[in-house]
């Protein structure tokens, strides 16, 4: 389906569906052979990373579980505020679990650090990140990503779950957003 209508605001196109839907289907094998023989939980961090999290999850065979946890990290600006509050928390516990935390997109990396520490605290098996894009180029703490789809510039990006002011998260490719869009606010 063309989404002209979201698409007006996309300055251009990073990765089509067919590149994102190959580049998640990657991801779920190597996670199937890294967890043989394990139950993980993979845990999505709502609600950017809702739509990776659906994909993702049905490209791996394994009896994983799922949970969800929000975050509140970027209102409704372009910037990381630094700081980061938890708005839902997990439903079930995971002392003694292999957690996969799945994100969409690593920025500052502010977010993930505060979400690894805090699940660490909880007393988890182990612990790994799974982020479909990664920007390296804004990253403000030291942050290891086991499992990454895609590396983007330094530009704002929507679309697959990633928002602006909470909208595009419907797009089905991702793309970089138009200056104008952001600009004008
Ligand atoms: P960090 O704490 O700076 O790593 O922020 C991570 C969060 O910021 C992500 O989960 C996204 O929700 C949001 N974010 C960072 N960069 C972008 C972007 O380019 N587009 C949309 N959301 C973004
Ligand atoms: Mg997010």
């Amino acid at each position: 389906m063309k989404q002209e209508i979201l698409l007006k605001d996309i300055d251009h196109i990073l990765f089509d569906e067919d590149e994102i839907s190959a580049a998640v289907k990657k991801i779920g094998k190597k996670i199937t052979e890294d967890y043989n023989g394990k139950t993980p939980v993979m845990i999505c961090i709502l609600k950017g990373a809702s739509v990776f999290f659906t994909d993702l999850i049905r490209a791996v065979n394994l009896p994983i579980t799922i949970d969800f946890m929000a975050i509140s990290s970027y209102g409704s600006s372009t910037q990381t505020s630094g700081v980061v509050r938890i708005l839902k928390d997990l439903d079930n516990s995971v002392t003694g679990k292999d957690v996969i935390i799945v994100e969409d997109i690593i920025d500052s990396g502010l977010t993930l650090s505060y979400i690894k520490s805090t699940l660490e605290q909880r007393g988890v098996a182990s612990i790994k990140i799974a982020a479909l894009l990664d920007k390296p180029a804004r990253r403000q703490t030291e942050l290891s990503i086991d499992y990454k789809g895609f590396s983007v510039p330094n530009e704002f990006v929507v679309g697959y779950g990633l928002d602006y002011n909470e909208k595009y998260r419907n797009l089905s490719s991702i793309g970089v957003l138009k200056r104008e869009i952001y600009e004008a606010n």
